[in-house]
Order: C-alpha cells, then structure tokens, then sequence
C-alpha cells in the first residue's frame, strides 16, 4: 500500500509556536499538533509586542518541531513537504518560522509549501469534518473578520470585510477596559456567564443595512465611554458588561452573515454549509446562533473544534498538503507577506479573464 501523504506544517504567523504533522491516508489524520502559546511573555504588556514574540518563536520552533515528529513516530525521510505560516502577520515571527520551514526543506530535499495563514483557517473544516466545496465562510480572529465563498483551494470570493477593528480585536479590546486581561475572546466569554446582557444598551453596527461588511470600532467607544460615566464596582457589573460586549458582536456578525447566506443560497445552490473558522469561532454563543441561522436557512453549520479555530500548526500542515497534492509547492525564495489578501489570487484571474 502507498505510504500516506503527510506534511509537517510551522505556525508562528503571531504569538502562538506550533508544530505540527498531518497525513491523509486518504482520510485526514492528525498525528502530532503541539503549541507554545506566549501568554507569560506577553501578559506583562496586556497584548502582543512583536518583537518578543519573534525572540520566544526562536527559542521554542527547534524543540516544537523535533517533538511533533517523535511524538508522530515519523522521520523527515517519511514527510512529503514541509509547510509554513508565510503570511500575513507579524514579520518577525513570520521570518522565524519560514526559515526553519525552508532549512529543513533545503536538507531533506523536501518541498516547501507558504501557506496564507487564513487559507488554513478556511480549510480546517476539511481537515476536521471534511467539508466539499464550495462553502460559505465566515472567518473571525484576531486580525480579520471577512465572509468568503470558498470554491476551492485558493479560489476565494470575499463577499464582506472589516472597515475597522475584527471581530477578535473588539473583544481584546473591551477586554482590558474591563480589566479581564490576553486574549480577550475567552476572557469575556467566561465574564458574561450568568450576566445580564440587557442591562447595558450597546450598538450594532451596521445591523439591519445591505451588504457584508463589519464595523466594531464604534463598539469600543461605546464601552469605553459607559465605562468613563459609571466604573464599574463589582463582579455582576463586570459580568453584565461582558455579556452585553459578547451579545453585541454576536448579533452584528449573525446579521452580516445573514445577508452572506441570502446571497450564497441564491448564487451558490450547490453549497450545503455555513462554515466558522479564526478564534473567534471557537465562542460558543456564536456557534449556537450561527447553527440556527445555518438550519433556517437549509445549510448545514459546520465549525472545527475550538482547539483547531485557534491558531495551531495542524491547520497550517493542513492546508500544505491541500495545496501539496495539487502540486502547488513554493521556490526557497519565497516572499513572507506581512499583508497578504485571501481572495487576491481569484482577484487576479478575473482580471486576467476580463481582459
Ligand atoms: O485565529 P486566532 O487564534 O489568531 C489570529 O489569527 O488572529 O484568533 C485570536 C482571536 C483573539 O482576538 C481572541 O480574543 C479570539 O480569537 N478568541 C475568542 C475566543 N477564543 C479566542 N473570541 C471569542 N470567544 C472565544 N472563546
Ligand atoms: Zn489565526
């Protein structure tokens, strides 16, 4: 029987190291997925300061990647290519763990795969749940917050963005107004148990207007003004507020993804699920009311477990070995791209086929 193709795939793209390798024998396998996440080099500063997390993947992306691949019993003999985080994100961090991706690539005579860290949040639901093309994403982390038609590997259709902060960033920073510390999004999920969302009047941005696009910033404002005019005094205040903060942004992104799916039932009828993937996907308030948009609507809600809707490396395996397979592998010069649009490929070709 053929060997199984398996890929080693680097994540560094932020503040989490990770290593991880990944096989489709055919059906997907995840044999190792480990991650330092720099929550201690961090904490200190309340956010991410890129150039201690560059420093912190140099120390840890040696020892991630020896362990990955005793911990999934493989040599580098038996791996097929070797993959790595290229963008976007922080440019220290991305520099860190392309060379090592590129070094390992150059000794083993392996291929070398840049993967766009949001390709392999988007295709993590094939990875965990096996999803067909194409599908409708809404992709939220830290950095980004967009709705994409995904109608195959590298073919990407974004249908709404951000005008200002992501969905992640609105709940890191009304997080530490409130004092509730890094990251934010697990921090006010935990908050808002038990709170009582009604109590503060918080707006939704561009709820109810055409289109898919988000806007958050005006959120922050909000908190930060309501915060100004009555501190608050104790635990219930603190818990209230988090509620309102996590209803607020999970009514504006189910009101923006509503529109998506309207325009996906009506252009895409051959697509069968709603899909979530970023760290934001892995908030369980949203996965209910994204399901029971997804099941008025015929569609099928699928999001990866919460552990693969944060950053890691298996995601980023992942996608190398998708793009592996159809023989889309990267030269040893390969750019990293602090910015780095999903949908700029098909953007491409539609200009190419207009002309
Ligand atoms: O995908 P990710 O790990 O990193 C980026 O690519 O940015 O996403 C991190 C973001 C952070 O903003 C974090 O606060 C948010 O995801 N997040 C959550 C939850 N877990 C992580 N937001 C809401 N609820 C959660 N449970
Ligand atoms: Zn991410």
């Amino acid at each position: 029987m053929a060997e199984p193709l398996t890929v080693l795939g680097i994540e560094t793209s932020c503040d989490e190291t990770a290593a991880a390798v990944v096989s489709a024998d055919p059906h997907p396998r995840i044999r190792a997925n480990l991650i330092h996440a720099q929550l201690a080099e961090h904490a200190p500063y309340g956010g991410v300061v890129p150039e201690i997390a560059a420093r912190a993947h140099l120390d840890h992306i040696d020892g991630l990647i020896e362990r990955a691949l005793a911990e999934a019993g493989i040599g580098l003999d038996r791996i097929d290519g070797i993959a790595a985080a290229a963008g976007p994100g922080l440019i220290g961090g991305l520099i860190v763990g392309t060379m090592a991706a590129k070094g390992i690539a150059w000794g083993a005579r392996k291929p070398f795969i840049a993967v766009n860290h949001l390709e392999a949040h988007a295709l993590t639901v094939r990875l965990s749940d096996g999803v067909d093309f194409p599908y409708l994403l809404l992709l939220v982390s830290g950095g980004h917050s967009q709705l994409l038609v995904c109608a195959g590997v590298g073919h990407y259709r974004q249908l709404g963005t951000t005008r200002d902060d992501a969905a992640g960033e609105a709940f890191d920073k009304t997080a530490k107004l409130l004092g509730l510390g890094y990251p934010g999004g697990p921090a006010i999920e935990q908050a808002a148990q038990g709170g009582n969302p009604a109590r503060f009047a918080l707006p939704r941005p561009l709820k109810g207007r055409s289109g898919c696009d988000f806007s958050f910033s005006g959120l922050k404002t909000a908190v930060q003004q309501m915060i100004a005019d009555r501190p608050p005094r104790n635990p219930t205040d603190i818990s209230d507020l988090a509620a309102a903060v996590e209803l607020a942004i999970c009514d504006t992104l189910i009101d923006r993804t509503a529109n998506a799916v309207a325009w996906f039932r009506r252009h895409h009828p051959d697509g069968t699920s709603l899909v979530a993937a970023g760290g934001v996907a892995a908030n369980a308030r949203l996965r209910h009311r994204l399901a029971a948009l997804a099941e008025a609507a015929g569609l099928a809600f699928v999001a990866p477990p919460p552990a693969l809707c944060t950053d890691n490396g298996a995601m980023i395996a992942w996608a190398g070995l998708e793009r592996l397979r159809l023989g889309l592998t990267d030269g040893l010069d390969a750019p990293v791209r602090p910015r780095w649009p999903l949908d700029g490929n098909v953007m491409a070709q539609t200009e190419t086929a207009a002309r």
